[in-house]
């Protein structure tokens, strides 16, 4: 298998890609196909040796990834092979496999895609944890968000205003404060041109803040608990500016707050069931479209070192993930041989654009219009079985009718959500066709969201629209389609996203 490895302690810029051994487990392991991996703060520290653990070397940072499991140790009964997980690795997750204790692995619900999944648990984790349980944070109080563009700074953004907090983000450019507006921040403060305090007391009208939330550490920490109000959580989370502030701890005592730690680690190992909890609500969250992660880029195995790299030279805005392999196009195309009978292109309404284009050139022209929209099809649990045959994914919750009747809210199995994703490949083909063209293959998805399942025995159909068209140098052409599947007699889609195409 392939991994990024650290060989040496010391910069991103001494990792190699390899091919090394699989790793073996023990009986309380599961190994894991890697999917993707969430790249973080420690991620680097790591490979600097400068981490509160050393790993023996060679080995792979990454220690937050999704995938699905291989093979599990003799003591793990809770997962079995072909299982979507997230786990929690502590390093060796920038690979394509990893083994990983099976107390640090949980199932990856179905609406969630992996690489959603690899940047969930660590920020939003654990701003959860210091805005829930550490700083009590009210409706209606005001909280400070230092490195607010950073990965768990942007989470806290989100969480503060999703739990009725009034947010004043702060970062270092005002192209990272804009995301942070995106994401709900009612102020920003720009502190590397602006004075913090004078600032802080402009927005509050003298009243201070209630909470800070404070992951940089540094120069900042003293003028943010100066402008504290009355009864104050300052809550320390890390130190990404490399500086460990000293603290007059009369500022405590004159302004009556508390300074409180966070180490969300520690946490999760020692309150475990609340921790649980708290990752419970945070992917209810996730699924109803409440929490959604600012994604700075996509790098491959291959340039995961520069994602380190861009990490450390402050340049990615919420968080960077590597993707590893090339797994969507894989699901696609296999359920495409496998369920999918060739339909011939539907005409579509007279104020839509043309569904047959006489070459691969025209359709820049049309870049913004609408392709109009599929005929329905019926979402039988014959095809659902299928697609587990076919992807070895054999969930209960989609092939298991009596238990569904059981367990689930309507009564009935849901399709995979994948399922649903590589049908958007049957009905690309209803809705779109090119004359004079060697070869079309739909060759990869962005953007891609899971909004409702899809019961067994509901009506699907796609509405696409062309957003944009790419001529590549070597005469072929990308082809942007955004794309919305939607569930007959059902308000919210099942699935939107933003299917890519090759035409040569
Ligand atoms: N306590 C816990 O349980 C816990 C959990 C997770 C993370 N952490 C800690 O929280 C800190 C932030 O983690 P993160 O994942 O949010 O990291 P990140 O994505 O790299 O964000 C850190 C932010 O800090 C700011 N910053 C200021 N000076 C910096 C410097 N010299 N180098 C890098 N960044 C600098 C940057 O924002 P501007 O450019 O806008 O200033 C950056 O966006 C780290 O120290 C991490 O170890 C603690």
């Amino acid at each position: 298998m392939k991994a990024l490895l650290c060989e040496n302690f010391g910069s991103p810029k001494q990792l190699m890609v390899r091919d090394t051994a699989s790793p073996t487990i023990n009986e309380n392991q599961v190994l894991i196909a890697v999917k993707a991996c969430g790249v973080n703060f420690p991620d680097n520290l790591i490979i600097e040796g400068k981490y509160q653990f050393k790993p023996e070397l060679p080995f792979a940072p990454g220690g937050e990834l999704s995938g699905t499991i291989i093979s599990v140790g003799k003591n793990v009964t809770q997962f079995s092979k072909g299982m979507r997980v997230l786990a929690l690795s502590g390093w060796g997750g920038f690979a394509e496999e990893v083994a990983v204790d099976a107390n640090r692995v949980f199932p990856l619900p179905e609406e969630i895609d992996y690489l959603s999944a690899a940047g969930t648990l660590y920020n939003y984790g654990t701003s959860y944890y210091a805005l829930k349980q550490k700083a009590a944070i009210k409706s209606g109080e005001t909280i400070l968000i230092l490195g607010a563009a950073g990965g768990v700074g942007l989470a806290a953004v989100e969480l503060a205003k999703l739990m009725g907090a009034k947010v004043i983000a702060c970062a270092s450019t005002n192209e990272k404060l804009a995301i942070c507006k995106e994401k709900g921040a009612d102020f920003t403060i720009n502190y590397l041109q602006e004075d913090l305090r004078k600032k802080i007391q402009e927005i509050t009208n003298n009243q201070g803040v209630d909470i800070v939330y404070d992951p940089v550490g540094g120069l900042f920490a003293e003028p943010a608990i100066r402008s504290m109000a009355w009864k104050g959580r300052y809550l320390v989370v890390g130190f990404a500016s490399g500086n460990i502030p000293a603290i007059p701890l009369n500022l405590a005592l004159l302004k009556g707050c508390s300074i409180i730690g966070i180490f969300w680690g520690s946490f999760a190992e020692k309150e475990p069931i609340e921790s649980l909890k708290n990752m419970g609500e945070l992917v209810n969250w996730m699924i109803a479209g409440k929490l959604k992660q600012h994604r700075y880029k996509i790098y491959s195995l291959e340039n995961a070192a520069d994602a380190l790299q861009d990490l450390l030279e402050r340049k990615v805005i919420g968080k960077a993930i590597i993707k590893i392999g090339d797994w969507v196009e894989e699901q696609i195309e296999k359920s495409i041989q496998q369920s999918i009978p060739k339909q011939e292109p539907i005409k579509n309404d007279s104020n839509q654009i043309p569904s047959i284009f006489k070459d691969k050139s025209v359709l820049k022209d049309h870049i913004g219009k609408n392709l109009g929209t599929t005929a329905w099809l019926k979402m039988t649990q014959e095809r659902i079985n299928q697609f587990a045959e076919a992807t070895m994914d054999f969930q209960w919750v989609h092939i298991d009718t009596e238990k569904a009747k059981k367990y689930l809210p309507a009564g009935k199995t849901i399709a995979h959500g994948y399922l649903t994703m590589s049908l958007a490949s049957h009905f690309f083909y209803q809705l779109i066709s090119i004359e004079n063209i060697n070869s079309f293959v739909n060759y990869g998805v962005n953007k891609a969201r899971f909004i409702s399942p899809v019961p067994v025995d509901s009506d699907i159909r796609m509405t696409a629209s062309i957003q944009d068209v790419a001529e590549l140098s070597n005469g072929a052409v990308k082809l942007f389609l955004n794309c919305s599947i939607e569930i007959k007699g059902q308000e919210k889609p099942a699935y939107v996203a933003e299917i890519i195409s090759m035409i040569f």
